[in-house]
């Protein structure tokens, strides 16, 4: 890439889409979705089961065919290597690693610096500074030599953050990353997220059922089903009244009553 393309994808936003629609087994999973996410912002990503956030990561990541729409990377809707390399993606099931593995939290992050262009080359000195600054940020220097098998969930969650740290990506893609882990462990979680928007300059889009955690955590939340049906402050995030509105849920009994709202909170809440 010219150091002309470099300036003008460093201007462009990390993210745009446009009118994206995208069918998975003959099915209209997403329709006519449209957003943009600046540098430096954390986004929320919310919405019931089947409500399409991991489909739209996917084909964000270009895993996925859309039916119609744009997407843009940086400014880019045909990327090259360089651009898919600033994208870092923890999916949904990236810290269930193999119970009998042998590999250190080190190890693990190392992993994060390959590309099809030094993988048979011993560690270089850029390599190992990335590792360290990882391993740092994510505050996993006392344990950076133990298997990874002996990590607590939330400390698991963090190596697997590391990993994408220590690549070269600025906008990381984060699918249900609070799953499994305690109260203390999400919280730190969190504020680890936070601060990588802060200080470290990323861009975060994170997919949680955990709607009152990341309403707490991000600057702006996106509520997805089928389409976007909320996009805002994440302080102004609707209630649950308004929510079903928004969805298109009509009441079943004349009054709003308790076993109503509790209908709506486990469709919303998903589990
Ligand atoms: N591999 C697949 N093949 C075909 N259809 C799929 C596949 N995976 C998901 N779907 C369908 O796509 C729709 C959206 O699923 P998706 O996984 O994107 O939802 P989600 O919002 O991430 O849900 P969850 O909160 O449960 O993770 C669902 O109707 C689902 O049945
Ligand atoms: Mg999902």
């Amino acid at each position: 890439m010219s150091t002309v393309d470099l300036m003008e994808t460093s201007k462009n936003p990390p993210l745009k889409v446009e009118k994206l629609s995208v069918n998975r087994s003959g099915q209209t999973v997403l329709e006519d979705v449209c957003l943009t996410i600046n540098e430096g912002e954390f986004v929320g990503l919310v919405g019931p089961n089947g409500g399409g956030k991991t489909t739209l990561l996917l084909t964000i990541l270009g895993l996925l065919k859309s039916r119609k729409g744009i997407i843009e990377l940086y400014g880019h809707t045909k990327p090259s290597g360089e651009i898919f390399r600033k994208l870092g993606w923890v999916s949904q099931h990236a810290s269930n690693l193999p119970k009998n593995i042998k590999l250190t939290v080190k190890e693990l992050i190392q992993l994060g610096t390959l590309n099809s262009g030094n993988m048979f080359w011993r560690y270089s000195t850029d390599q190992n500074e990335r590792v360290d600054r990882a391993i740092k940020l994510a505050d996993l220097e006392s344990v950076q030599d133990r298997n990874v098998s002996n990590l607590s969930g939330g400390q698991r969650q963090r190596a697997v953050i590391a990993r994408v740290l220590a690549s070269e990506a600025d906008f990381i893609l984060l699918d249900e990353p609070l799953v499994g882990i305690d109260r203390e462990s999400r919280n730190s979680l969190l504020k680890f997220l936070d601060q990588l928007c802060h200080e470290a300059q990323k861009t975060i889009l994170m997919v949680s059922h955990d709607i009152a955690a990341i309403q707490q955590a991000s600057h702006r939340m996106i509520f997805l089903e089928e389409k976007i049906r909320y996009d805002g402050a994440a302080d102004c995030f609707p209630g649950l009244a308004e929510l079903a509105n928004l969805r298109g849920i009509e009441p079943v009994h004349e009054s709003n009553n308790s076993e109503n709202m509790l209908y709506q909170l486990e469709n919303l809440e998903g589990k």
